[in-house]
């Protein structure tokens, strides 16, 4: 995507050919900041605090994690402690374990002498592997917009949180769709609502939409429901950071509302989900592990001061008792469809394997 008239991927590797460089999320929208990765541990920081953040981009950034920790230190102890490490940084989005399952699979039987090298040829091809899959589903989504469309108004989609490119490699998810419709001159709108507690729809989706000269609306997150109710929206778009093979789907805190109330309203409600995010292992949602953070980004806003500065405003008392869920379980019975790179099917088994037969179990005997 562009930034500036200049073209960005989330992630590269910097002009050094071995250190990473990545768009510090944190310090959206107000400025654009470019941070450098040289170890494992910016690495693994950089995922929990949220530096990047979006499933296929933490995915993506743990393999190059993976990259970092080899140059040091390729023997094999030495690659599953570093795994280790950066699969414990989020605990919900399952591309974060494929990607290091993925990688060390091919690594394992790569010499030590050649293994740091062999790695960033991997993470590099999960990286464009991301990109490519987002611009399919961009394209089969680009089709429901299409049969949305209503005479003498955009298409109104409403989205949740972020699930753009700044979540992926390239491209986005949920977004992709919109990104695809408006290149090809189909009037959209979307309805972006905050996403407390950090406010990814507010930074980040907004930031990006604008940025791109899509039409958005900025809403309060409780302003959903109202929206829903009076004709206001054609259709719901949500990514996931894992959907089991049964279609239940996590994605962040708030998701679980919006599709209640859109199934009341009896408007669709859609999930785009690259294969990288689904989770063949687990056939129940309620076995997703779900991320809980720090309190402070319950209690706290933030935000930019009128002087310019960052700064994070206290909003509830000191000392009040916080849970801080980032994510939910929507039940696949509450989703029209699932977007993926194949095609769009429904939330059920049958509707996956349909599209992933080699993921069948009588196809892996
Ligand atoms: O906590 P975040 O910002 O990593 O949560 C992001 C989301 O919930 C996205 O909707 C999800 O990762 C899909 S991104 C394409």
């Amino acid at each position: 995507m562009k930034v500036g008239g200049q073209n960005y991927r989330t992630i590269w590797v910097a002009s050094d050919g071995v250190s990473v460089e990545i768009i510090d999320q944190t310090r959206l929208p107000h400025d654009f900041v470019v941070a450098r990765l040289v170890t494992l541990v910016d690495a693994a920081r950089a995922i929990s605090d949220m530096l990047v953040r979006g499933a296929p981009l933490i995915g993506v950034t743990a393999a190059y994690g993976l990259c970092l920790a080899l140059r040091e230190d390729a023997s094999d102890p030495a690659m599953a402690r570093a795994a280790k490490v950066l699969e414990a940084t989020r605990p919900t989005a399952v591309n974060l374990r494929a990607a290091l399952e993925h990688m060390i699979e091919h690594l394992r039987s790569v010499s030590i002498a050649e293994r740091a090298a062999v790695a960033y040829t991997l993470a590099s091809t999960l990286a464009d592997q991301d990109v490519a899959q987002n611009h399919a589903m961009g394209q089969h989504g680009l089709e429901l917009l299409r049969s949305a469309a209503r005479r003498n108004r955009a298409v109104q989609v409403m989205t949740h949180c972020n699930a753009g490119w700044l979540a992926t490699v390239d491209g986005g998810t949920a977004l992709a769709p919109i990104y695809a419709a408006h290149d090809a001159g189909l009037a959209v709108h979307v309805w972006v609502s905050e996403t407390r507690p950090r406010n990814q729809g507010a930074a980040l989706t907004a930031w990006e939409l604008g940025h791109h000269g899509v039409p958005y609306t900025a809403i309060v997150d409780n302003a959903a429901g109202h929206l829903l109710q009076r004709d206001a929206v054609d259709l719901v778009i949500v990514g996931t950071d894992r959907t089991t093979r049964s279609g239940d789907v996590a994605n962040k805190i708030g998701t679980y509302l919006k599709a209640v109330a859109a199934r009341d309203c009896a408007v669709p409600f859609y999930v785009a989900v690259p294969s990288s995010s689904i989770d063949w292992s687990l056939d129940d949602g309620a076995r997703i592990p779900i991320e809980e953070r720090a309190s402070v980004e319950v209690t706290h806003v933030a935000g930019r001061s009128s002087s310019g500065g960052a700064v994070a405003v206290q909003v509830w008392p000191s000392g009040a008792a916080v849970r801080n869920v980032a994510f939910d379980v929507t039940p696949a019975r509450l989703v029209t469809g699932l977007i993926t790179e194949r095609g769009v099917c429904a939330a059920s088994p049958e509707g996956l394997l349909g599209l992933f037969p080699e993921r069948s179990l009588s196809s892996l005997r």
